[in-house]
């Protein structure tokens, strides 16, 4: 058992933060035990670390982000998303093949995960399962929890870079047994890139895939507007593109879709009575111009959002940052649709973040008893003047205006992480 003392603020619910300033987190078998203003008699004697003023939150949870982008991480967003793919995206993943170049890029990336507080995060690697395998072990080496999926992509993709059914059924069923009890915190996740790359042979083998080895799944669904006509003219049999994937068997309480900026009602109605997660990107929806999610029409709904940074269609990494871009696009969308409803509040975005993202996990992403022991320590000393601000405010605080520098810890089931090392400071040490 372990305990943190410190400034404690979490979401249990997303409308309003809990705090207990000066408090004791406290942990046990990588758990949360309990939250104590003085510590009673039996938990005299564990080991405290005191952090003083600084905040203690959960860790933060990225609900899609692509692996092999990371390289290419502000390049080419001047452009809408089906150039970019095939302009930037598509060429920049097919280097996965070479496991040289998956080890540097993939440490690089487990280094900024770390760095920005991303404890648990939802991963497309590439095709390969070489380098998908390399992003596993060097997530698990990391310490950071992952669902990691081996992209699947059999149609309409350049010549360099796609399978055949048969092949990418029969490598992904090799990599999920070869990885599927392997790791405690990294799991696989089933991953038909998105409808329009994906045959219908291949959408209905993975769901049989998920099915069998009882699998999460994820894809993307009505980002943009070119690709939901793509997908019409594909699938004029099915009423939505979100039927599309029901009708492959890929829709359920397992799955993320990614974006929904752009699904009608009876699409978000689907999403809700499934039970699927939808994983709101603010940050690539602007820089692809894709539009903005209505994201308080998927709660009225009662669908489950969590948030992504999408990298590298989003060009951030920080969860917190993504949390502010949330708020500002809820904003935007209030104020183009004539200010009706509610924009999303701090909590309801910190909420996405943490447990509501966290969700996907388990139980992740809150300090109620029970949940996994997920924690960062943010020290805003540089952010301003701390005496003058509540908790509340100086996290506000945190989320618009710190940066990486800010976060001090980080802890992912009890254990505290240490950095990673990338391949250049391991020759550089040499
Ligand atoms: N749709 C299909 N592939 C991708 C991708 O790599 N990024 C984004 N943002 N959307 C996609
Ligand atoms: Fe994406």
């Amino acid at each position: 058992m372990k305990g943190l003392k410190g400034n404690i603020i979490f979401t249990s619910s997303a409308e309003k933060f809990e705090i207990y300033e000066n408090s004791y987190l406290v942990e046990s078998h990588g758990k949360v035990y309990g939250i104590y203003k003085e510590l009673p008699f039996n938990l005299k004697e564990i080991e405290i670390q005191d952090f003083g003023k600084s905040l203690i939150i959960p860790g933060f949870v990225d609900m899609h982000f692509h692996a092999p982008q990371f390289q290419n991480i502000g390049l080419g967003l001047d452009e809408e998303l089906l150039e970019w793919l095939e302009k930037y995206t598509f060429p920049e993943e097919a280097k996965y093949s070479d496991s040289e170049y998956s080890k540097r890029l993939y440490t690089n990336l487990a280094k900024q995960l770390w760095r920005n507080g991303t404890t648990r995060v939802v991963l497309f690697s590439s095709i390969h399962t070489s380098g998908t395998k390399i992003l596993m072990d060097i997530l698990d080496r990391a310490g950071i929890g992952a669902y990691v999926g081996k992209v699947n992509m059999d149609r309409n993709s350049p010549d360099f870079y796609v399978e055949s059914t048969e092949e990418s059924l029969t490598a992904t069923e090799e990599w999920i047994l070869e990885t599927k009890d392997k790791y405690q915190l990294v799991k696989p996740i089933i991953t038909p890139r998105f409808v329009p790359t994906c045959s219908e042979k291949l959408m209905k083998g993975l769901a049989n895939l998920a099915k069998k080895y009882n699998l999460k799944i994820q894809s993307h669904l009505s980002e943009n507007e070119g690709e939901i006509e793509w997908v019409k003219d594909l699938h004029p049999e099915f009423d939505s593109y979100g039927e599309v994937y029901d009708g492959m068997g890929l829709l359920n309480e397992n799955t993320i879709m990614a974006h929904t900026v752009h699904s009608p009602e009876d699409e978000i109605e689907l999403l809700a009575k499934r039970k699927a997660f939808s994983a709101h990107c603010p940050n690539a929806n602007y820089n692809l111009s894709s539009g903005i999610m209505p994201v308080r029409k998927f709660l009225d709904a009662g669908v489950k959002v969590g948030l992504g940074s999408d990298v590298g269609a989003g060009h951030q990494i920080g969860m917190y940052k993504v949390m502010s871009q949330a708020v500002q696009a809820s904003k935007m969308k209030w104020f183009e649709g004539g200010k009706v409803g509610k924009c999303l509040s701090t909590s309801e975005v910190f909420y996405m973040g943490t447990k509501g993202g966290g969700e996907f996990f388990g139980k992740v992403g809150s300090f109620e008893k029970g949940y996994d022991f997920d924690a960062l320590v943010i020290g805003d000393e540089d952010l301003g003047e701390t005496d003058f601000r509540s908790v509340e405010e100086r996290l506000q605080r945190f989320i618009y205006c710190g940066d990486d520098r800010n976060i001090i810890k980080r802890y992912v089931a009890g254990k505290l992480l240490s950095e990673p090392t990338t391949e250049r400071e391991v020759a550089a040490a040499l």
